[in-house]
């Protein structure tokens, strides 16, 4: 089922009503609980909304990180991320993104690495869903850029998808960490320890969702090395063509957020970005939890 953007909200289940925000996906979703005792009914339909609309926003909520991280297990089991620091000391799953720093946790800030991606496509088995909370939202900036990866994979022609077909693209997190240097003068050499924990891992450029079925574009420019069997400029000529595609108007919401939004999207169906805040001049603290690989689709299946 797909709704019209400009649609009203409809019930999508008792006391549950959702609202596409988007042309081709994208969903306001108003009545889940969002915490570890949500019902099994909630969840399932909050499951089979998030397969159809691919992104969703629960709309300014008070959730703690306690709740947040025991409403995303309902989904299933935590990635812990690989920089413990970003992490809450009390709640290790919730990893911190902004320019905040208390009680011995540091954020996660970077800038000039905004870029596509999905999360953690670095991992053997990347991460399903990602749930990512505002608890500190700065008044101007900081939008979440989401990218329908699978109405643009659609939206190809039968010859690029022929091309495309079956090309497995090379994921390294020491590729990413290379990209960020220069935005990031002082940032530790990645090291052999790290190198050991995350070789590089190939992935399919066309991923199939395993719960849909639908086809989409895995393209994390900033994190894949090359794609197997091309040297690396043919490789980025391809995937910036591709990205030029996929990051056209009509297949990209824009989450411009309020304080206590919660956006939930899959990470096997669409594509993020970050986009900058003035960091001198504002505070931002999100929370993010991110429910490991082969988790979301089992339980659905
Ligand atoms: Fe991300």
């Amino acid at each position: 089922m797909q709704l019209p953007h400009t649609a009203d909200a409809i019930q999508a289940a008792p006391g549950i009503t959702v609202r596409q925000v988007a042309p081709s996906f994208a969903a306001e979703v108003a009545g889940v609980p969002i915490h570890g005792d949500v019902g099994e009914a909630q969840l399932d339909t909050l499951v089979d909304l998030l397969h159809r609309f691919r992104v969703l926003i629960v709309p300014e909520i008070a959730v703690t990180p306690g709740d947040l991280v025991a409403f995303s297990r309902r989904l299933g089991p935590l990635e812990i991320h690989s920089n413990i620091e970003n992490t809450l000391r009390d709640h290790r799953e919730v990893f911190c993104v902004g320019n905040v720093q208390r009680d011995g946790m540091k954020a996660s800030f970077s800038t000039g690495v905004e870029q596509w991606h999905a999360d953690s496509s670095f991992r053997e088995v990347p991460s399903d869903v990602s749930l990512f909370y505002g608890e500190i939202v700065p008044p101007e900036g900081a939008q979440t850029m989401f990218a329908d990866a699978t109405a643009a994979y659609d939206a190809l022609d039968d010859a690029t998808k022929a091309r495309i077909d079956g090309l497995r693209a090379v994921h390294s997190l020491e590729t990413l960490h290379e990209w960020s240097l220069p935005f990031n003068p002082g940032r530790a050499p990645f090291s052999a320890e790290k190198r050991a924990m995350w070789p590089p891992i190939s992935q399919d450029l066309v991923r199939t969702h395993p719960v849909t079925g639908a086809k989409s574009l895995y393209l994390c420019p900033s994190v894949i090395s090359h794609i197997e069997g091309m040297d690396r400029a043919a490789s980025q000529v391809l995937i910036a063509e591709l990205m030029a595609h996929t990051d056209a108007p009509r297949f990209v919401y824009s989450h411009a957020w309020r304080r206590g939004d919660l956006v939930i999207w899959d990470n096997r169906a669409v594509l993020h970005t970050a986009s900058l805040f003035d960091a001198s001049r504002y505070q931002r603290l999100m929370y993010r939890t991110t429910v490991e690989g082969n988790s979301v689709g089992a339980r659905a299946a």
